[in-house]
């Protein structure tokens, strides 16, 4: 099987030395050996093993009809986009990591897929190399998924890890994972959770069949999340993750990207650093947890490989995805129950004016009040959080 790559950036060429290191036991799985013929990339790799395979005109791996998959590695919705089209269009087989292409174009692509009778797959796009979508796709549909709840970005959560073991500070332990190739090329993708939140809605696609856009969902990153909170946490004997939730509500789905207070028995306070954890309730199946490297050229690489190797298997034979263009209408945000962890510089008395009796925590922070509220709807909780004097409010798991 002859392959091209476009994109050789962090997990492009993470893909060609994953197909290197192990060449043996890839062609022995896949029941052919796999080679790369391209790369495409607008720049000139001149030291590099590759180089002659770097093309820059993607038209050269349209029209070659030797080319039976394409690794799409590029990120971003454009040019990624017209040229995954393009290759579907001539009857190549597409696998991508990129989940702001999945995210906004994966049902189109899915469908552009069955009629060309190929397959456009996307494993390595939510939770690194953990297989999950795969899972969703071919083992899990048996059952009714009634909640994804998930920590689905590594950058973020090395950085939680990092501030709350080491008191690192945000920039700091920021830059460290964009050195160590976890971040994005834009870090606000990943610090203001709309990276958790593509991926969610990728998941929640899945699982419903219909198109979910990332934009309905509500999305709170952890750049207001300080050391002073990661404090209260640890008084409270509770560790701080930025989760990604999907739960179904009658026929449809709720869903949110937050940062929530966990208390430490919790099973997603153990994923730590780059790791990334998935929970999965299913009606008949109870739970499942998906657990391993969520980020990093070689982890990432892994499940574009392992898309490879399946799309091998499976060529001229489309594997259908129940991932349809219709739109999912999901309930607000508003609607649904949490507990809060809340920081006000209010006094008591007006705390208790607004909240009633709360329960207050004493983590040696001069100067302000730290409590904890009973269940209440985000709706009630943001006409009582307006009558006090908030300095931040943390949701509880
Ligand atoms: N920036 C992403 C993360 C990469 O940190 O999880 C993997 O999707």
């Amino acid at each position: 099987m002859k392959i091209a790559v476009m994109g050789y950036g962090t997990i492009g060429s993470g893909v060609v030395e994953v197909l290197k290191i192990n060449q043996n036991k890839i062609a022995e799985r896949a029941g052919q050996p796999v080679e790369v013929k391209y790369i495409l990339d607008l720049r000139e790799f001149p030291d590099d093993p590759m180089e002659d395979k770097i093309v820059h005109d993607y038209q050269v791996i349209v029209n070659d009809p030797e080319i039976g998959i394409v690794v799409e590695t590029m990120g971003g919705v454009e040019p990624a986009y017209t040229y995954v089209r393009e290759m579907l269009l001539a009857g190549k087989q597409v696998t991508t990591s990129n989940k702001n292409l999945v995210a906004a174009k994966g049902a189109e692509l899915i469908q552009l897929a069955r009629e060309h009778n190929v397959n456009f797959q996307f494993e390595a796009s939510v939770g690194g190399g953990i297989p999950i979508i795969r899972p969703l796709n071919k083992c899990l549909t048996a059952d009714e998924i009634e909640e994804i709840t998930g920590i689905l970005n590594g950058t973020t959560n090395y950085m939680l890890t990092k501030m709350a073991s080491e008191g690192a500070e945000f920039d700091a332990v920021l830059k460290d994972a964009q050195e160590k190739g976890y971040a994005e090329k834009d870090p606000t993708a990943d610090v203001e959770g709309h990276d958790s939140c593509r991926k969610i809605a990728i998941l929640t696609s899945l699982v419903c069949g219909r198109q979910v856009d990332y934009e309905d969902i509500l999305c709170e990153g952890i750049t207001k999340i300080s050391a002073v909170d990661l404090k209260y946490a640890s008084a409270m004997n509770r560790c701080v993750k930025l989760l990604a939730t999907s739960r179904k509500q009658g026929e449809t789905y709720s869903c949110m990207v937050a940062p929530f207070m966990l208390p430490a028995e919790h099973p997603l306070c153990n994923v730590n650093g780059v790791f990334n954890g998935i929970f999965v309730h299913g009606n008949v199946l109870g739970d499942a947890m998906f657990y391993g490297s969520g980020a990093g050229k070689l982890p990432t690489a892994s499940a574009v490989v392992s898309d490879i190797v399946d799309m091998v298997k499976h060529t001229n034979v489309n594997i259908y995805i129940n991932w349809k263009s219709e739109k999912l209408a999901l309930k607000s945000y508003r609607e649904s129950k949490n507990r809060f962890f809340v920081r006000t510089n209010s006094d008591r008395e007006t705390v208790e004016k607004a909240f009633g009796a709360v329960q207050y925590v004493e983590a040696g922070v001069p100067g302000e009040l730290g409590f904890t509220t009973e269940e209440m709807r985000e709706s009630e909780f943001e006409t009582k959080a307006a009558q006090i004097a908030l300095v931040n409010r943390i949701r509880l798991g």
